[in-house]
C-alpha cells in the first residue's frame, strides 16, 4: 500500500516475497500517478487495486479497476465482478458466488475525461508542496513528508510530521477552529473496537506514526 501516494519500498517487498514464496498484490488506491524507480505504481504486483472514489486523485464517482497483467487473473476477475454467469444464450446460471461490480459506462467517460486532466492534478499537487515546503523548512518541530528516493509522488494527502506527538490534539483543534481542516491519520486497525481481540505483532511503530502525523488540505485551487 502506498500511504499517501508516496510509493512504498518495492524492491524489499519483492524481495521478501520471493523469499517467503508470497505473491505481491498492490494496493495503488493513493497513488495514481506516482512512480516507483520510474515505473508505475499499481504494475509490480501479480494483481493491483485502483481507487477512482471522489477522494482520489482522478474520480469516476466511485468505484475503481483491477490491474493485472495475468490473463487467466484478468478473465477470472472479470467474471466474479459480472455475477460469475456461465455464457450461454438464454440461460442464467452461475458457477461460484459473483458480484455486479462492472463500472457504469457514464461513470467510465467520466473517468477517461479526468484522466486527460491527472497531469495538470499532479502539478497542482506537487506545486501546493512546494508552498507548504518553504513555510514548513522554517519551522523548527516539524517536517512534510518529501517523495522517497528514487520516486515521484503524486502526494495525494499532504503530510506532517511532529518531533514531539504530544502536540498533535492540540494543534488539530487549533488548525479546525481556525478553518483549516485538518485529520490525524485513520485509526489503525487493531485499535478499532471490532477488531481490537484480534492477533496482531507488535506494532508500536504505527502506533507511533499514528500519534505524530496531520494531514493538512491536500486540494489546491485548480489552475485556470
Ligand atoms: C489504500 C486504500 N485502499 C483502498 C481504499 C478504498 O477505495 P474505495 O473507496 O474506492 O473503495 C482506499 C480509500 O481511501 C485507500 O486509501
Amino acid at each position: 500500500m502506498h500511504t499517501f501516494g508516496h510509493p512504498v519500498a518495492l524492491d524489499e517487498l519483492i524481495k521478501l516475497c520471493e523469499e517467503l514464496n508470497l505473491v505481491l498484490v498492490e494496493d495503488a488506491a493513493e497513488s495514481l500517478g506516482s512512480y516507483y524507480k520510474g515505473k508505475h505504481t499499481g504494475s509490480f504486483g501479480k494483481v493491483n487495486a485502483m481507487s477512482f472514489n471522489g477522494n482520489k486523485i482522478i474520480t469516476t464517482g466511485g468505484g475503481g479497476a483491477v490491474l493485472t497483467n495475468d490473463e487467466k487473473f484478468a478473465d477470472y476477475a472479470k467474471h466474479l465482478t459480472t455475477t460469475a454467469k456461465v455464457p450461454h444464450k438464454w440461460d442464467y446460471v452461475h458457477d461460484e458466488i459473483g458480484y455486479n461490480y462492472r463500472m457504469p459506462n457514464i461513470n467510465a467517460e467520466l473517468g477517461c475525461a479526468q484522466l486527460e486532466k491527472m497531469p495538470s492534478f499532479i502539478r497542482q499537487k506537487r506545486n501546493l508542496t512546494e508552498k507548504y515546503m518553504q513555510i514548513v523548512s522554517k519551522t523548527t518541530g516539524v517536517q512534510l513528508f518529501n517523495e522517497p528516493v528514487d520516486c515521484i509522488s503524486n502526494y495525494w494527502l499532504q503530510t506532517l510530521t511532529l518531533d514531539d506527538s504530544h502536540y498533535r490534539d492540540e494543534i488539530l483543534a487549533f488548525l479546525n477552529d481556525n478553518g483549516v481542516m485538518s485529520r490525524p491519520i485513520w485509526t489503525p486497525m487493531h485499535k478499532l473496537r471490532m477488531y481490537q481481540n484480534c492477533p496482531k505483532a507488535d506494532l508500536s511503530v504505527t502506533e507511533q506514526l499514528n500519534q505524530s502525523i496531520i494531514n493538512i488540505p491536500s486540494t489546491p485551487v485548480s489552475e485556470v
